[in-house]
């Protein structure tokens, strides 16, 4: 059971009870936003919204977001930095504003989480030539006890964008006294004693890629406050990585690795922070496993830092260490994201096989760097190209290395080379990516409907753990790859064919329709990527044997189909087959 006293319990209840309704974390791996690799704050899936469509859940909004910056990833190893972290958010979409805003976040701080309202100061917008100094924030803000002394106007750091282009507009951030010192009667905000908690945009403007500023069509508040920061603070302490947040991660750590948290805080920092990420990356929906680019490699990056990170620790690498350190972080969070129960195993096999992999090449990358920096003066591009690409090294990982020696990386010439090599790879590859990609025709729409009887089949003849993975459809026919553990039996692939002609032959209609994709979900749809998904989703439906997300198209009645022959299983990857069938 879930304990209701945690900070993130006590803020959905905090906004609900003013009318919120709670919406669901997004995935980390965006949704139709190619332009950022892991979704950085909650604001993020919800722009649309921001700039004026209308949201199915209504007006007021608030949720708890998994956030994923890795524009810090190297800092990481101190006391505050992470690279994953969970962000409690509050909107208004086009409903309250500045007043209401203001007074629901000073009244949880000081009256839910009791903190005292001494020990909190504010910043407030100043103004420059385009966006007036916000005087409404400001007023409010004294008209609720903040002193004068207490509220900076900044112009700097008081304007809150997601990168270069969007919805964007003045802010508000709250920072509270993080010191055994007196409470100084002014506020600075450059004294790092002072740590911002929250922050209130007021979204009224739109910022186009010419640097453009226009008025949206209406007024919206987004607000973002910091799980890891905030508990921190409540439980009184200065290192971020000794609140009760990671007690029981690095605890297991010092456990394995038979040392005590002091004097090996930086490792242990590290493999808690990584592992945690690495842990949530890998049981996204999105399937994401690493590899040498975009989200898979920062996947790769972690985990093999985190690995590193063990070994300084001396931690039998061979053991099953990052399993015991992963289900720890698991079962922390398994109550409020469903997929790291869905997958669970997928996340722990993530880890065992990056670990083996990168095991195989440590121990003698290890030697081949201190070989390198033996008599060197700095790390030429060569050693740190051979680094990477036989010892899969990533090149953040030799720089780290190299810093700890006060030594230099020829980084300019690792890309030179780096590039070289994509475009060999890229001109041996070029021929095999000819295939065509699905039509629309008659003959596809019947193998899409065949796709979805294949993947109802394979669950009742293999079992209920069998999910789709990749299908790929020509008008010669469909291709399906789906999680099994095992090579199918002549018999499962008798079973599975003759389950699909007996429901074909039966005439089932095929219907859809459109719901919430929360509403789907608990119904029971079956679907690949499910927070690939929009918020309102089609469903489709054969008779009552298969359900799933889909966008189609698909063919009225199974009768259409004729005759399904299954032509090959075989292997695609590691835990999943690939069955190759035919429609006669
Ligand atoms: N979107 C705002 C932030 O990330 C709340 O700080």
């Amino acid at each position: 059971m879930k304990q209701k006293i945690n900070l993130k319990d006590l803020y959905i209840d905090f906004f609900v009870r003013h009318d919120h309704k709670q919406i669901p974390s997004a995935p980390l791996v965006p949704e139709n936003d190619p332009s950022v690799l892991f979704n950085t704050a909650g604001m993020q899936p919800l722009i649309p919204y921001l700039m004026g469509q209308p949201h199915p859940y209504g007006k007021r909004l608030c949720n708890y977001q998994k956030c994923l910056r890795t524009n810090d990833l190297d800092g990481v190893g101190d006391t505050t930095h992470h690279t994953f972290f969970e962000m409690l958010g509050n909107w208004s979409l086009g409903d309250y504003f500045k007043d209401e805003s203001i007074t629901w976040s000073l009244e949880f701080l000081t009256d839910v989480l009791k903190i005292p309202q001494e020990r909190l100061a504010v910043t407030v917008f100043a103004g420059n030539d385009i966006i007036p100094f916000d005087e409404v924030s400001y007023n409010k803000w004294l008209s609720l006890g903040i002193p004068a002394a207490r509220i900076a106007k900044t112009e700097k750091d008081n304007f809150w964008i997601a990168g270069e282009s969007g919805p964007c507009g003045p802010d508000t951030e709250i920072f509270y006294f993080r010191s055994n010192d007196a409470v100084p009667e002014t506020f600075d905000p450059e004294d790092d004693r002072w740590v911002e908690i929250w922050n209130n945009v007021f979204m009224q403007y739109y910022k186009d890629p010419d640097g453009q500023v226009t008025e949206l069509p209406k007024k919206n508040v987004d607000t973002g406050m910091g799980v890891e920061r905030t508990t921190a603070i409540l439980e009184g302490v200065n290192d971020n990585y000794a609140s009760s947040i990671w007690r029981d991660v690095i605890a297991e750590i010092s456990k394995i690795a038979n040392l005590p948290y002091e004097n090996n805080e930086k490792s242990m920092r590290i493999i808690a922070d990584h592992l945690r990420t690495a842990v949530f990356i890998s049981a996204d929906y999105a399937g994401i496993k690493p590899s040498n680019t975009d989200q898979g490699y920062i996947l790769r990056r972690l985990i093999r830092r985190a690995i590193r990170h063990a070994k300084n620790l001396n931690i039998d690498l061979n053991s099953d260490w990052e399993e015991r350190i992963a289900r720890i972080i698991i079962k922390q969070y398994q109550e409020y994201y469903q997929e790291l129960k869905d997958n669970e195993n997928v996340v722990y096999e993530v880890l065992k096989n990056e670990k083996i992999k990168f095991n195989r090449t440590l121990e003698k990358g290890l030697r081949e760097f201190a070989k390198a920096t033996k008599d060197a003066s700095q790390i030429d591009a060569l050693t740190a190209f051979h680094l990477y690409d036989t010892y899969g090294f990533p090149i953040e990982l030799t720089l780290e290395m190299a810093k700890e020696k006060n030594m230099a990386v020829d980084v300019a010439g690792f890309e030179a080379k780096f590039k070289e090599h994509q475009e060999l790879s890229r001109t041996a590859s070029a021929g095999k990516f000819k295939g065509g990609l699905a039509g629309n025709g008659e003959i596809e729409t019947k193998y899409h409907t065949a796709t979805h009887l294949l993947n109802a089949a394979l669950k009742v003849v293999v079992g209920p753990d069998v999910h789709q993975k990749g299908s790929n459809i020509t008008s010669e026919r469909m291709r399906f790859d789906f999680s099994c553990d095992h090579k199918l039996t002549p018999e499962e692939i008798e079973k599975t064919e003759e389950l699909v002609n007996n429901w074909i032959k039966e005439g089932l209609d095929v219907t859809v329709c459109e719901m919430p994709k929360t509403e789907a979900l608990k119904s029971g749809a079956e679907c690949m990527f499910i927070e690939k998904y929009p918020d309102l989703v089609t469903v489709y439906s054969i008779g009552d044997i298969s359900k799933e997300l889909c966008g189609g198209p698909h063919v009225k009645n199974t009768r259409e189909l004729g005759t399904f022959k299954i032509k090959k299983e075989e292997s695609s990857s590691a835990g999943v087959r690939r069955i190759k069938a035919v429609l006669e």
